[in-house]
């Protein structure tokens, strides 16, 4: 089971760097408010600091950083705002994307993302083939994604495998049902971090969290930056974790 799987060390004791960082990136709206400026502003200012954060995990070392950018839930606020977001997304792509070529990224995408429109979802496909054979650190990006239908999902598909007679009941465990999740292939998830003071995680990897450190920091997401990330990481090293023993 990845819980299960010690967290990657570099330069002896004392200095784990954690090998998966998750990030809700929260307090975009918060931020333009405190600018009587509209929420869009605060959303463009959000991929800024996106950009500013991928860099510095990679400056860093850690193999995947998973960005929390629209949420299953997210659907339910104003058109024009879940249109402004797509539009967002659109622009990060095409501009990052030379970037992420260029860097060994592999870029992938967790969450049901075929639901946006059908452009998007085709410049996100293309964007991950352009990415498929590099080897470097891996950027996640979670795209209408929801946990509980994540492992509603897993549930399915081992009873269609029970169903086929492809699977034994008995055959269902934990394992099992990891590898049928969006992240079976990624590191273990070592570091969750939560911008903008809210302490709940919002139907975010809410199987992989099981052993995860959680992190809940005040900054907006927009002020979120290199120095912030590396505050993290030295907050993880000094962490130690014990997953239910001594
Ligand atoms: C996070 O910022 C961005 C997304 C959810 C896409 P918010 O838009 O949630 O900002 P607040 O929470 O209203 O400040
Ligand atoms: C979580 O933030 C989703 C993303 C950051 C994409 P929200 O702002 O949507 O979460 P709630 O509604 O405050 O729980
Ligand atoms: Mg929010």
């Amino acid at each position: 089971m990845a819980s299960e799987a010690a967290p990657g060390s570099i330069g002896g004791a004392g200095t784990a760097l954690p090998r998966h960082v998750a990030i809700i990136m929260d307090g975009n709206g918060r931020w333009a408010k405190k600018r009587f400026l509209p929420r869009f502003a605060g959303h463009k200012a959000g991929v800024e600091a996106v950009r500013a954060v991928t860099r510095a995990a990679r400056a860093i070392g850690i193999e995947a950083m998973t960005l929390y950018a629209f949420s299953s839930e997210n659907w339910r606020r104003p058109e024009e705002e879940v249109s402004d977001l797509m539009g967002l997304l659109r622009i990060f792509i095409r501009s990052d994307i030379d970037e992420l070529v260029q860097e060994n990224v592999r870029l992938r995408v967790i969450g049901d993302y075929r639901r946006f429109a059908p452009d998007l979802v085709k410049l996100v496909d293309d964007a991950i083939a352009r990415t498929a054979a590099n080897s470097g650190p891996i950027l996640v990006i979670a795209l209408n994604y929801g946990a509980q239908a994540e492992i509603a999902a897993a549930a399915r598909s081992l009873a269609a495998k029970v169903v086929a007679g492809e699977m034994a009941v008995e055959a269902i465990d934990d394992a099992a049902i990891e590898r049928e999740l969006d992240t079976h292939d990624l590191p273990p998830l070592d570091l969750l971090i939560r911008t903008s003071g809210e302490v709940r995680l919002s139907n975010f990897l809410l199987w992989q969290a099981a052993y995860a450190e959680l992190l809940f920091v005040d900054t907006l997401w927009p002020d979120f930056d290199a120095a912030a990330l590396h505050q993290a990481v030295t907050t993880f090293a000094q962490r130690q974790r014990r997953y239910g023993g001594l």
